[in-house]
């Protein structure tokens, strides 16, 4: 059926009624017209496809689906095209459990290893974000089902997630933040866009005509849909002409009565609705792919190599990886027993089967050294000391405990439970022999590291995570994954370390993420962006620009099969407008027999060399790229750029420790949205500082979800935030609760912060 068609058959009510979901997961179906209901479900890392009476804080309780690893591992294979076989199977799994719309991937970059969500995104640099994504989508979307590149954009603190305003000068979000997002789009065209929750430069992301339609659409040449983020709708009518289709879950009868009346009144065009309408109508009446079957023993092998093509061996000193099936090993940590394999909240999966490396692994002994929440006490040490005197290698299974990585809320720190740093100190000192395999969903600071001998980084591993993590300690496996993040040795070393995580976001250290920012600063890392060693070992050679092409050898000069990550750096001119210290502009992952030599390429482009200002201008010079340590001289026409007059001994050319705002304001304007009174964009923390009730309502949500859940669950710190810290508007629509509660209890905070005006000294809380 034509979408144009039946939009021409629609009422206006009903057009603006199809723009807001029906329930949870579903958009609406109108019998009359013959639009069926489109099904979304999360997530990036496989299925989550709620059961049929799962309730609010039932995020957990799901079909049974492959768990694949996260992004965070995954990222580390630096290769879109396993990003695409897992879409595929992703896809599969949709198509035959009936979902239109896979609520992922994340193309949000990681711009401090604190955020909660870091493990659901790729990485630090946007072109391998934006790459990655686009092979994941283009794999989902070849079974016919559509994927959704979320959180557009600049959703990088999970506090107060959806009341902050992310600010960010336009150099820093057309360099990076967008980046990513238009690699993915241009590349990938991903059916559906999904708007984050947050504020761009004081307005939210689903009424930002600028993000939406202007960049997103007219310059990037998007024609999907735009979805909010769970919640997120913040102004129905706002949000129309800004060019967000559809909200969801959309339980928001008020918003919709509004967009009517606005409609109506002429406030509202109704081509903007039109064009809403037009958008989820070409989705929802597309040819939908006929439900497979899964074959689930093929993505659970998938979901094993992922994890050997990502796992990145961070250090092997004296090579003592890989282990003989010969050696004494005993396993450690209560890791080993019960394996993390995954982040809480929305990207939460529900794995078919689960293998450990203790099930991998029976014949090996074990011995905990540590309880599962990352505690110890003597006796375990003390059995742990005994049995590492008397193996010839032991392997420790360390890292993030369950509740350090969650959707909803920001780790305090980058450290590892006490107990596993004792269990590490203890057995690395009576053993020099200590392998340490580390399980989080990013860089965990590690001061132990001088002490053992090799250290294997697993991510976030997935269901399969045992007999992986097995084939690459004992060698049937050569580790090839690089990092997608640098790792800093400790918090204090991030430029964002003493501002990050504040109200609203202010993104002071501009372009100076991740590597961007060590390198330009010359801070050291304990492990750097692009990292990882192998078995064997490659030689680069004969490196050449040939037209607009990069060429290099690549020779394993090794013993042993393997693959290495090619990554091509280009460093400016000096001088200038102040640029990072090299940026990458392409990568290849190449595969190599002993001996081989292949030869690669790299193609540029404009953008190879291009910085924003104002609009994409290569400035004139001689740009340097380099690939494996050789270099080559690339001399570019172009104009001059004049460099700002606050530039010259600024902290953006000299970039050390953390920017000040004195130091951010020179990159913009940034206003200060001046709040005087409480409104629904408002939290229900604030209200409690006016208002009793708001006090006692926030109370009786902290006892009610922290009695249901209990107080270790890992789900409970994302809950609390998302009631405690959300918007009253987000809040409101995901528990589809009636707006004029909620306009009420704002207008009696209001109330009373003007009683407090006449008589400051009365505080009742
Ligand atoms: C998350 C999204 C997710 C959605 C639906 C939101 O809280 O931010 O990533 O897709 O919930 O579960």
């Amino acid at each position: 059926m034509d979408h144009q068609d039946v939009l021409s058959k629609m009422t206006e009510k009903d057009k603006i009624a199809l723009c807001s979901g029906q329930n949870a997961w579903s958009t609406k179906a109108m019998a009359k017209y013959g639009i069926p209901a489109m099904v979304c479900a999360d997530g990036p890392h496989g299925l989550r496809v709620q059961e049929p009476g799962a309730g609010l804080t039932d995020v957990h309780r799901s079909r049974p689906a492959t768990c694949f690893p996260a992004a965070a591992l995954t990222a580390c294979s630096w290769d879109p095209a396993l990003l695409e076989e897992m879409g595929r199977a992703i896809g599969t799994e949709a198509e035959s459990s009936g979902v239109d719309l896979v609520l992922g991937p994340g193309a949000n970059l990681k711009r401090d290893p604190r955020c909660g969500r870091n493990f659901e995104y790729f990485s630090e640099d946007p072109l391998l974000s934006g790459a990655l994504a686009a092979g994941e989508i283009a794999g989902i979307q070849k079974t016919g089902v559509g994927a959704c590149l979320k959180h557009f954009v600049c959703n990088n603190q999970e506090y107060r997630r959806t009341a902050s305003d992310s600010r960010v000068d336009e150099r820093t979000l057309r360099e990076l933040y967008l980046t990513a997002f238009e690699i993915a789009v241009r590349e990938a065209k991903p059916a559906a866009v999904m708007a984050a929750y947050n504020m761009v430069n004081g307005i939210y992301c689903s009424d930002h005509k600028e993000l939406l339609t202007d960049i997103l659409r007219h310059q990037w040449g998007y024609e999907g849909l735009v979805v909010t983020d769970w919640g997120g709708m913040h102004d129905r009518v706002a949000a129309f002409e800004a060019g967000c289709d559809l909200s969801m879950p959309g339980k928001n009868p008020a918003q919709v009565r509004a967009a009517r009346r606005a409609v109506n009144g002429g406030r509202l065009s109704r081509e903007a609705v039109d064009e809403s309408a037009a958008r989820i109508l070409k989705l929802a009446l597309r040819e939908r792919p006929a439900p497979g079957q899964t074959d689930w023993a093929a993505h659970h092998r998938l979901a094993a190599r992922m994890v050997r093509e990502s796992a990145v061996l961070l250090q092997n000193k004296d090579q003592l990886l890989p282990l003989s099936p010969e050696q004494n090993v005993v396993l450690m940590g209560a890791m080993a027993a019960s394996p993390r394999i995954q982040g809480t909240g929305s990207s939460h999966v529900h794995p078919v089967q689960l293998t450990g490396i203790r099930d991998a692994l029976p014949g090996l002994s074990y011995v905990p050294g540590c309880r599962e929440d990352g505690s110890t006490d003597e006796m375990l040490l003390a059995e742990a000391a005994r049995a590492a005197s008397q193996a010839q290698t032991v392997v420790i299974f360390a890292g993030f405990p369950e509740q350090a990585e969650t959707e909803g809320a920001d780790r305090r720190d980058l450290k590892m439970p006490e107990g596993q740093l004792r269990l590490i100190e203890t057995v690395s000192a009576v053993n020099p022999n200590t392998v340490v395999v580390l399980t989080s969903g990013g860089p965990v600071e590690c001061p132990w590291a001088e002490h053992v001998k090799s250290i294997l980084y697993v991510g976030l591993p997935g269901q399969a995570c045992g007999e992986a993590i097995g084939d690459l300690i004992y060698g049937r496996a050569n580790p090839c994954g690089r990092l997608a993040e640098s790792w800093p040795i400790r918090l204090e070393d991030c430029p964002t370390a003493a501002y990050y995580g504040a109200q609203n976001a202010q993104y002071r250290e501009g372009i100076y993420v991740g590597y961007r920012y060590y390198e330009k600063a010359g801070v050291p890392v304990r492990w750097a962006f692009g990292h990882g060693l192998s078995y064997t070992t490659f030689a680069y050679s004969d490196l050449r620009l040939i037209g607009d092409v990069v060429t290099v050898s690549v020779t394993n000069t090794g013993d042993r099969p393997g693959a290495e990550v090619a990554q091509l750096y280009i460093a400016p001119p000096a001088g200038g407008i102040h640029r990072p210290i090299r940026e990458l502009k392409g990568f290849l992952k190449v595969k190599l027999e002993p001996g081989q030599t292949k030869t690669l390429g790299f193609q540029l482009e404009e953008r190879s060399f291009a910085l924003w200002q104002g609009g994409w201008v290569v400035p004139g010079g001689v740009y340097t790229a380099t690939v494996g340590g050789l270099s080559v001289d690339i001399p570019r026409q172009g104009p001059e750029l004049p460099v700002p007059q606050w530039q010259p001994g600024s902290w953006y050319e000299h970039p050390c420790g953390c920017p000040k705002e004195e130091d951010w304001k020179m990159l913009g304007r940034f206003e200060e949205k001046q709040e005087t009174a409480y409104s629904m964009d408002s939290t229900l923390t604030d209200l409690a500082q006016d208002s009793r009730l708001a006090a006692m309502l926030a109370r009786g949500i902290c006892w009610y979800l922290t009695r249901q859940l209990g107080e270790d669950d890992p789900l409970l710190p994302m809950l609390l935030q998302s009631s405690l810290e959300a918007s009253l508007c987000s809040v409101q629509s995901n528990a589809g609760l009636p707006r004029c509660w909620f306009e009420l209890l704002v207008k009696l905070a209001n109330r009373k912060q003007k009683r407090e005006a006449k008589s400051p000294a009365c505080n009742t809380l």
